[in-house]
């Protein structure tokens, strides 16, 4: 297998093109066979339900597989995934009518792996096709050489997001910004660690990595990541560029108390823990607690762990920091979840929005006199963020904004608002980012 595009029509993959996993084409062909079934049960559940990619790449199907086919029923579904609205668009153009889910999802992950995963025209055709039910099986020959025949769909940013989030981005940023983010679906991003404590120099050159502004290495390095240097010895973490910005724009002193409201998987906790505060890390998902435990063991680190619902914790104790870095509709991650983009709903923002502004309400009563309470979201929705700055404001006259300063945390110049809060958008620095919203609060002494 080359780097190579297989015709002059294919598109470059030196941005977009995901990493690749060594091949089933190489295993036995009822192997191939059985990673690109899996393949079909993940994308029907990523696309059904939040959070359904993760829950059906370690169960069913795909839980069965070796971590070779694994790893290739995964980048399959992410690479289809990222190009899902042009792939959708040449699809229509070529059914007369919907020839119903899992059919639909077949031929979408046909044309990624012929596209995009340098699979052969005839093995993406004839796997499809053994995959599809009988009477289907001409209609899926036909659709999908017609594809391949036509080539790599366009990739204009219109067609790479869903229609109703186009618009609302638009509404909220502008024709220009908008489309500068939908441009970045297709992109593969590159890997972000935060270093414990200073980087050392011949780690940083060992993980091929740059320093970004506030300190995150950025590495194309791919593949195990248990295996780059540092991660035995718990030198970094993996975490984005923009997600790594909150818990520097608290500013805790050694022996600060400090509260992590909502810390599972644990990158924000490792970080004031880092810092030399006194943390608490909270969470109510006792599950993914476990990830921050792993974590702070591996990298060295302490912090109280506690398994409890925010908005209603029984405990007295009023913190110098706090950090709400709340549950969310996570439409800014979506060059590392692309998922988020096609199972999000409408209803679900306006139900997150209310609970981010009850928890907000729990954050207020942790902070001390005098203490700082910073919010962050990685969500594109202004409910989510700005909406959520002004209501917590006329609710709670002892709190103001404490304006962010340019620059401050790593942040980019772009995302500094009016009022002092960022609004970080993905296109914000060279090579992408995490959209996140940040504000920072400052209680009354
Ligand atoms: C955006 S993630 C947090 C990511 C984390 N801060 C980090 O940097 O790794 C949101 C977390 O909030 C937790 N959560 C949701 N509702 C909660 C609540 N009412 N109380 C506490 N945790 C909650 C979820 O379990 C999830 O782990």
């Amino acid at each position: 297998m080359t780097d190579r595009p297989k015709s002059s029509t294919r598109p470059s993959r030196s941005r977009t093109a995901p990493a690749k996993p060594a091949k089933p084409a190489e295993s036995a062909p009822d192997k191939a066979l059985a990673a690109r079934a899996a393949a079909v049960d993940i994308l029907d559940a990523a696309l059904a339900r939040r959070g359904g990619l993760d829950e059906a790449l370690n169960a069913g199907a795909a839980g069965r597989l070796g971590p070779l086919d694994r790893a290739f029923a995964r980048a399959l579904v992410m690479a289809t995934l990222r190009h899902l609205g042009p792939i959708d668009r040449a699809l229509d153009g070529r059914l007369s009518r919907d020839p119903g889910g899992k059919v639909r999802n077949l031929l979408r992950l046909g044309a990624a792996q012929a596209f995009w995963l340098d699979t052969p025209d005839f093995a993406a055709v004839d796997t499809t096709v053994s995959l599809a039910p009988e009477r289907m099986r001409g209609l899926v020959n036909a659709v999908l050489r017609g594809l391949l025949r036509d080539g790599p769909p366009p990739e204009d940013p219109e067609s790479l997001a869903p229609a109703w989030l186009l618009a609302r981005w638009r509404a909220a940023f502008g024709e220009a910004e908008a489309l500068a983010v939908a441009a970045l679906i297709a992109a593969e991003p590159a890997t972000d660690l935060t270093p414990r404590g200073q980087a050392d120099p011949a780690m940083v050159e060992g993980l091929e990595a740059v320093a970004l502004p506030g300190g995150s290495l950025r590495t194309e390095k791919r593949g195990d990541i248990t295996l780059w240097p540092g991660f035995a010895d718990g030198a970094w973490w993996v975490q984005d560029a923009a997600a790594a910005i909150p818990a520097r724009l608290l500013g805790v002193e050694p022996g600060q108390s400090a509260v992590d409201l909502c810390a599972a998987p644990g990158g924000k906790t490792f970080q004031l823990a880092d810092a030399g505060a006194v943390v608490t890390a909270l969470d109510r998902s006792a599950g993914r607690l476990r990830r921050v435990r792993d974590g702070l063991a591996r990298m060295g680190l302490t912090a109280e762990v506690m398994s409890a619902d925010a908005a209603d914790w029984n405990d007295a104790r009023r913190f110098d920091a706090v950090l709400l870095d709340a549950p969310c509709s996570a439409t800014g991650t979506f060059r590392r979840q692309p998922d988020v983009l096609w199972n999000a709903r409408p209803a679900d923002i306006a139900r997150l929005a209310q609970s981010q502004s009850r928890l907000l309400d729990a954050a207020a009563a942790r902070t001390a006199p005098g203490g700082r309470l910073v919010y962050s979201v990685c969500s594109l929705e202004p409910e989510e963020g700005e909406a959520q700055v002004a209501a917590f404001l006329a609710r709670h006259g002892d709190f103001a904004l404490e304006p962010i300063a340019a620059g401050e945390g790593g942040s980019p110049a772009a995302s500094l608002t009016a009022n002092g809060c960022l609004r970080i958008l993905p296109h914000h620095i060279e090579g992408g980012l995490d959209g996140f919203f940040i504000a920072r609060f400052r209680r009354a002494a």
